[in-house]
């Protein structure tokens, strides 16, 4: 039997590996050849089932479960997606046969020839010419297979590489993510000299000393003597240490098998790295025979720079930076895991567009060029180890048949990514409790990394001031803003605190982000946090046979919509007996990576220059960023007041470093008249940056300048009021009078934090409202109306009082007890079709809701009705825009109607009633009303975050009582 089969490794979690070469961190090999495209492929029902003979084709890299194989996606949060229990994998187990032929380039010939496979889910076995070579496990780190002895140069060999879907690795990748199988980063094969450099270790300070840890091997076994080592940074020629040769040579525990070497150098006037100001400097290094010929070389970017903790602080080159973090997974909408790295630098680009330093690489190493380009764009990274035992946590944390992988994957890790500027941080993985395996692992890195440290959520069993092993920095999840404020002031505080989890983005969330970097940048010990998560997993679905449309997908779908036939699919949309439904969308960009709203608020909280106050000097502002001076930026002023103007001036933005703040003159003259005042300071890239072109706006820090003025209340008209016998509004551009509303399509946070549920049982979904007496005067009705729930009555009293070119609303709904903590309290009308452009003076452009509202400056904007709505993968409550004071809706010919509030309100305008949206699961089951759906809120509740984390503060809260509120409503 074949040895690999007979060791059944998909049970034996003992087994991380069978013929695998040691990881290194040596990634870039010149003349590789890859082995990308299609290859033969069979979908066996299990390991140990014989092949059928009949073969299709799958693009590797690529997950079967993308390419229409039969075997399809499936979504699970906690749960595993069979019932073994650990290291058990389940009968039926999907199994991917890959093969291909690969010709060997004859000028391979004497040399060693290594296969590498970039990742494979979740057991690898590799053969070649049907001879076993070996075995792997830990499925998003790459494989590497001594082939030297197997294949031929110049000759034409049958690659086989078989993938097992479960296994007792599955129950430690049980991450919060699509379970897919096969192969999901690129092949290739490479070839060395037999004297080769098998890892370079490279440490580089702040303080501009480099040193590079050579390991050198020989194929053949001994090393030939006479081999030395040379190296250069940019021109600047490294040293052998002569030092460590000596003390090399006088051991004899050192064999001739394993050659080690040490190149330095002391760099003067060095370029810090930081994710600022990402400087990197060219690492060569190479590897002679004693007549000084090259054997081997390789090539490194070194960035130079610090991290230590001092204290309760994090330190990036002696600065406390803050850590404005997101958690990414590798993610393509077509591909799954397989990414592209013009995907990743998209992804990078649009982080540090939006004000994002820091990533979390949650919960696996991500993709090898995910590091390279951090550090050239300038992130901190902390790299988390494929670890996530979930749902059998606390079983395996001190289960010793795990040890081995836990070391492994760690230490697997770190070897890779060691050279990185990038990584500040190792973390040993997530939510897979906390156990002697975990401090094995951290014993691990604690000796080969001194220099970085390391952190794990679960190793805070006793609190977050714990001293175990395994976590130099208190990274909680989830966890309520105030318990992180009251451990910062507790003087019980050890470590940094920094959330390696927070602020869920799940559907239209990210309320109270405000709060947190409030009290983060007021409170010493605090630090930022990683914010969960970047993608929306949403898979691009063909609506007509529910498959994913894989490659075939591309470029059918826009601004955060899928196309037509098209569905973003989420946990149960591929049949999927066990799921967790759209807990996967829980992302700051939709599966194609267009900016959700809370994008913005987020942009807006990190924005490197600030307006601190306005005094009689003048425009105070501050440098909020940790190294550079704002010689990069570019500012211009706007003027927004309230009767429609927009001025704009440009500004000089002062040179400030970091920390500093600065008067700059007003840089308007406030017009006597024209009301209330914004003052805009729109910040823009003043030159190309590698991650924006010049010209693109990083942040706009407002300032109201002036109060709102109070206006006399429009005069009466004597016109009659129309009033049809229901007490219900007749207007002519109306196509359903204005009546009361206290229900939002719940939103996820709604729905997963028990909000929803209580509104349900209330009624709040359906109220009955009955008329109840109508008063009719010169000039004005009065309608009385009661709203009946299950939970009680709520009266609504509706003033119409004509003025002069149209009506004044005057409202008053009374919630009693029972009704506290609704979605909102306002009015909801809906218009005749035609009127497709809204223009408002408050808040915008984008969506945003009382506890999001930081980012969205108070200003005159215009949009199409249709590009008010957000598309969150669910369909919920969104296009809500906050502060409005007034708008108008319009028709092409400029017909419409203008709506004034009495005070900055939260209204929307949509196509959608709130029962449509309550009612669609997708996208694709939504069908637009042709005319529009206004709500005008007197009271709309916060967003908050309680789909995984708190909810909003109890400002954004609703109470019961009285609200009353009032608007015109007037012809164009
Ligand atoms: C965390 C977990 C993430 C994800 C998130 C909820 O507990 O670490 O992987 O599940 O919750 O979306
Ligand atoms: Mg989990």
């Amino acid at each position: 039997m074949d040895p690999l089969l007979a060791l059944r490794p998909w049970e034996a979690p003992e087994v991380t590996s069978r013929g695998r070469l040691p990881m290194h961190a040596i990634d870039r090999r010149p003349g590789a050849v890859r082995l990308d495209g299609e290859w033969r492929f069979q979908l066996l029902p299990a390991p140990d089932a014989p092949l059928s003979g009949t073969w299709s084709t799958v693009h590797v890299p690529g997950a079967w479960t993308l390419q229409d194989t039969g075997d399809l996606p499936q979504y699970t949060n906690v749960r595993m997606p069979f019932p073994q229990f650990p290291p058990q994998a389940p009968a039926a187990d999907p199994t991917g046969v890959h093969e291909r032929e690969v010709d060997i380039p004859a000028e391979w010939a004497g040399r060693r020839i290594v296969l590498q496979v970039g990742a494979a889910e979740s057991v690898l076995l590799v053969h070649v010419d049907g001879r076993p070579v070996g075995a792997s496990k830990d499925s998003h780190l790459a494989a590497e297979f001594d082939l030297s002895d197997l294949v031929r140069a110049g000759s034409r060999s049958l690659l086989r590489l078989t993938v097992v879907k479960w296994s007792d690795a599955s129950h430690i990748e049980d991450q919060d993510h699509w379970w897919h199988g096969g192969i999901t980063r690129s092949v290739l094969l490479y070839a060395t000299d037999p004297l080769h450099l098998a890892d370079v270790t490279v440490r580089a300070r702040q303080d501009g000393a480099l040193r590079v840890d050579c390991r050198v091997r020989h194929a053949g076994g001994a090393l030939p003597a006479g081999w030395y080592v040379s190296g250069e940074l940019d021109g600047l020629p490294l040293v052998q240490d002569t030092e460590f040769d000596r003390a090399n040579a006088a051991d004899e525990r050192v064999s001739d098998f394993l050659g080690e070497a040490r190149l330095t150098a002391t760099v003067p006037e060095v370029r810090t790295w930081n994710a600022e100001t990402p400087e990197l400097y060219g690492l060569t290094v190479r590897l002679h025979r004693a007549d000084g010929t090259v054997a081997d070389t390789s090539r490194h970017r070194v960035g130079f720079r610090d991290v230590t903790i001092v204290g309760r602080d994090l330190l990036v080159n002696g600065e406390r930076v803050y850590i404005r973090g997101i958690n990414r997974h590798d993610f393509h909408p077509l591909t799954g895991r397989t990414v592209s790295a013009e995907d990743m630098r998209a992804d990078l680009v649009l982080l540090k567009r939006f004000g994002f330093n820091a990533i979390r690489t949650s919960h696996y190493p991500n993709d090898p060029a995910l590091y390279d380009l951090a550090d050239e764009l300038g992130f901190y990274v902390v790299d988390e180890a494929d670890i996530e035992s979930h749902d059998h946590a606390h079983e395996i944390a001190d289960d010793p048949r795990y040890l081995n992988a836990f070391v492994d994957r760690v230490s697997r890790m770190v070897l890779r990514d060691v050279n990185h500027p990038s990584v500040i941080v190792w973390s040993l993985g997530n939510e897979s409790d906390y156990g002697a395996n975990h401090d094995a692992a951290a014993g691990w890195v604690r000796r080969y990394d001194p220099t970085r440290p390391l952190q794990y959520e679960g190793a805070a069993k006793t609190g977050w001031a714990d001293p175990s092993v395994a976590s130099d920095i208190a990274c909680p999840m989830y966890a309520p803003l105030e318990d992180c404020v009251a451990h910062a002031l507790s003087g019980q505080q050890t470590k940094p605190l920094i959330q390696c989890e927070y602020s869920h983005a799940m559907g239209n969330s990210n309320g109270t982000l405000a709060d947190h970097w409030a009290a983060i940048e007021s409170t010493p010990g605090l630090q930022g946090g990683f914010i969960w998560e970047f993608w929306d997993h949403g898979i691009l679905q063909r609506v007509s046979d529910g498959r994913p449309a894989g490659r075939a997908g591309a470029g059918r779908y826009a601004n955060g919509v899928a196309g037509p036939g098209h569905r973003w699919a989420y946990g149960g949309d591929f049949g999927e007996a066990v799921h967790d439904g759209a807990f996967v969308a829980d992302g700051l960009v939709f599966p194609d990576r267009t900016p959700k709203p809370a994008m913005y608020e987020h942009r807006e909280l990190a924005a490197p220059v600030r307006i601190e106050c306005y005094r009689h000097e003048g425009i105070v502002l501050g440098n909020h960023q940790h190294f550079r001076g704002l010689d990069w930026l570019a500012g211009e002023w706007e003027l927004a007041l309230a009767d429609g103007r927009t001025l704009t001036a440009p500004a000089e933005l002062p040179d400030l470093r970091p920390g500093q703040t600065a008067a700059v003159p007003l840089p308007f003259r406030l017009p006597p008249d024209g009301g209330e005042a914004w003052l805009t300071l729109r910040v823009r890239t003043a030159r190309d940056e590698p991650w924006a072109p010049r010209g693109t706006e990083l942040c706009a820090p407002q300032l109201r300048l002036r109060a709102p003025v109070t206006t006399a209340p429009a005069p009466a008209a004597d016109r009659p009021v129309d009033v049809d016998a229901e007490g219900l509004l007749v207007h002519p551009l109306l196509t359903a009078a204005p009546v009361l509303s206290l229900w939002r399509a719940p939103t996820d946070n709604d729905e997963i934090g028990g909000m929803a549920v209580r509104w349900r049982a209330w009624g709040l979904d359906a109220l009955v409202r009955k008329l109840v007496s109508v008063d009719r005067a010169e000039g004005r009705v009065r309608v009385l109306a009661e709203y009946a729930g299950t939970a009680g009555v709520i009266r609504h009293r509706q003033e119409f009082s004509a003025v002069e070119g149209g009506l004044r609303i005057d409202e008053q709904a009374e919630l009693p007890a029972e009704f506290d903590d609704v979605a909102r309290v306002g009015s909801v009308f809906e218009t005749v079709p035609g009127l497709d452009l809204l223009e408002w003076f408050g808040q915008g452009p984008w969506e945003s809701y009382p506890d999001r509202s930081a980012g969205a400056p108070v200003g005159h904007h215009v949009l199409p009705v249709d590009e008010l709505f957000t598309p969150y993968l669910r369909p919920q409550e969104s296009g809500g825009r906050h502060g409005v004071r007034r708008f108008t809706l319009s028709a092409p010919d400029a017909t419409g109607l203008a709506v004034e509030l009495d005070e900055p309100r939260q209204v929307s305008v949509t196509r959608f009633r709130a029962a449509d949206l309550t009612a669609a699961a997708h996208h694709d089951e939504l069908v637009p009303r042709p005319g529009c759906v206004v709500h005008l809120d007197a009271a709309h509740r916060g967003l908050g975050t309680a789909s995984c984390g708190p909810d909003t503060s109890p400002a954004h809260r609703i109470a019961p009582g009285v609200h009353r509120w009032s608007w015109t409503l007037r012809l164009l």
